[in-house]
């Protein structure tokens, strides 16, 4: 049996969250394999909004086995938090939640030196969720980080100690002004882990992966951010620290490349970002104001209005090329509704369709647009085959078919688990 990707092709907030929650009957295991709290995952449960950070979304499916792979990095009061909410909605999660012991920790001082790096940036700030994600993957990548299963022994507290010294003495050389509050966050970082150890015991992701699939399992390896926002692919510094593509789902879980199968690539109907960095089809005008509005377009994890725009097919053809993409998600269909024009960027001038995204992008890439006349979707309806969309619609998703040389899949037409059809292509 071979491990499914689904990722974000854009710069997050696709709708993956609802997307793997709409798949994951047909996985055994849903294990996500990079970032941390950065992201924000919403899932409507009968009206209710749930969004998860660190939790992978199939956690709200009986039978599924869910995985917080060792790519992922963990700030435990966050992740007790999260646990805690969903035990208010009834579930019982010892036993479905595993967490791999080689899963990196985000520490009190991690969130600490995030801020005093974003803000000695001055107009030049990345435009961070300050969760802590870049210094911790430094340490990691430094080598001197602390992982899940590390503090689960009696020499936790010290090794806790000892990095906590290391950030205050970074803090101190960047004159960062520490909170009064810091003692008590320390503490509660500590209870935490504990909490977390005695219910979560440190597994080892990978071979729980690796002996599903040999038994025939199916496991769905869901992504966070968006290849866009790729530590080495993305608009380098405007990035996060992890790598987002398919790549990272062996590397964040433990998997042979060859064990990856389908590979889901998510896009929304037109593209969002949140924080600094290149956004060529980038609407500062009403139409993005629009486009915010009708799309709810706020973080899920800050509350930031998100940077609205036009679909760019050349950012598409990119990302799907960096990850493999062989089947396709639409989503937010249904807020494309009630525009008179619709655009989608299909090349840059000068660029042979050579999408680069290098900070300077904007000023190099002029997007061309090719127009399509608006539609109207039924908030009402349940759309259960394509024949049912309005024309227009449909006119719109093949350009996209075609262009891409890539078939959609799902297409999803509003943030409520039904609302969602798959397309017999
Ligand atoms: P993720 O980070 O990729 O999981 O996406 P987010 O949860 O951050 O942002 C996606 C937002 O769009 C959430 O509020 C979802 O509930 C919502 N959503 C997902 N799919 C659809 C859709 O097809 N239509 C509409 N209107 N909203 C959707
Ligand atoms: P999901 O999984 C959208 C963005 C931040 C910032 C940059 C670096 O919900 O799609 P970081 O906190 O990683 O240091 O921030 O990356 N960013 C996201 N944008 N969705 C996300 O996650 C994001 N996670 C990080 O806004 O621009
Ligand atoms: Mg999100």
């Amino acid at each position: 049996m071979k491990a499914d990707v689904l990722l974000g092709l854009q710069w997050g907030d696709e709708g993956k969250g609802k997307a793997v929650d709409v798949l994951a009957p047909s996985y055994h295991w849903i294990a996500r394999f990079q970032g941390g709290p950065n992201a924000g995952h919403t899932l409507w449960m009968d009206g209710q909004k749930i969004v998860l950070h660190t939790i992978p979304s199939g956690i709200f499916r009986e039978d599924c086995m869910n995985l917080i792979g060792n790519g992922v990095v963990i700030h435990p009061p966050s992740l007790l938090q999260e646990i805690k909410a969903l035990r208010q909605h009834g579930l019982r999660l010892e036993g479905k939640l595993m967490i791999s012991a080689k899963a990196h920790l985000i520490l009190p001082g991690h969130r600490l030196l995030d801020q005093a790096f974003e803000s000695a940036k001055g107009d030049h700030k990345i435009g961070s969720t300050l969760r802590g994600i870049g210094p911790a993957y430094t340490d990691k990548y430094a080598r001197h980080g602390l992982r899940y299963g590390d503090l689960a022994g009696p020499q936790g507290k010290a090794l806790l100690e000892t990095a906590h010294e290391e950030h205050l003495r970074q803090l101190k050389a960047l004159d960062f002004e520490l909170p009064n509050n810091l003692p008590e966050h320390v503490q509660e970082w500590m209870d935490a882990i504990q909490e977390l150890h005695s219910d979560f015991a440190p597994a080892d992701g990978s071979w729980l992966l690796n002996q599903a699939l040999d038994q025939g399992q199916k496991v769905l390896a869901e992504g966070a951010q968006g290849s866009l926002l790729d530590v080495e692919f993305g608009a380098y510094p405007f990035v996060t620290s992890s790598h987002t593509t398919s790549a990272s789902a062996c590397t964040g879980l433990g998997i042979a490349p060859n064990r990856l199968g389908t590979v889901y690539g998510l896009f929304k109907a037109y593209c969002t970002r949140v924080g600094s960095g290149p956004f060529p089809t980038e609407l500062r005008d009403q139409t993005g104001e629009a486009l915010r509005c009708a799309g709810n377009e706020f973080g899920a994890t800050t509350g930031r209005p998100r940077r609205c725009g036009w679909l760019d097919l050349p950012a598409l053809a990119y990302a799907i090329r960096l990850n493999g993409v062989s089947q396709l998600i639409i989503t937010k269909a249904d807020v494309l509704s009630g525009f008179e024009e619709i655009k989608i960027a299909t090349r840059y001038q000068g660029l042979d369709n050579h999408f680069s995204p290098y900070p300077d992008v904007p000023s190099k890439c002029i997007p061309e647009y090719t127009s399509f006349q608006g539609w109207a979707l039924d908030p009402n309806h349940q759309y259960q085959e394509v024949s049912e969309f309005p024309t227009e619609f449909r006119r719109y998703i093949e350009f996209i078919e075609t262009t891409l040389n890539i078939p959609i899949k799902l297409i999803s037409f509003g943030p409520e688990r039904q609302q969602i059809l798959a397309v017999d292509n």
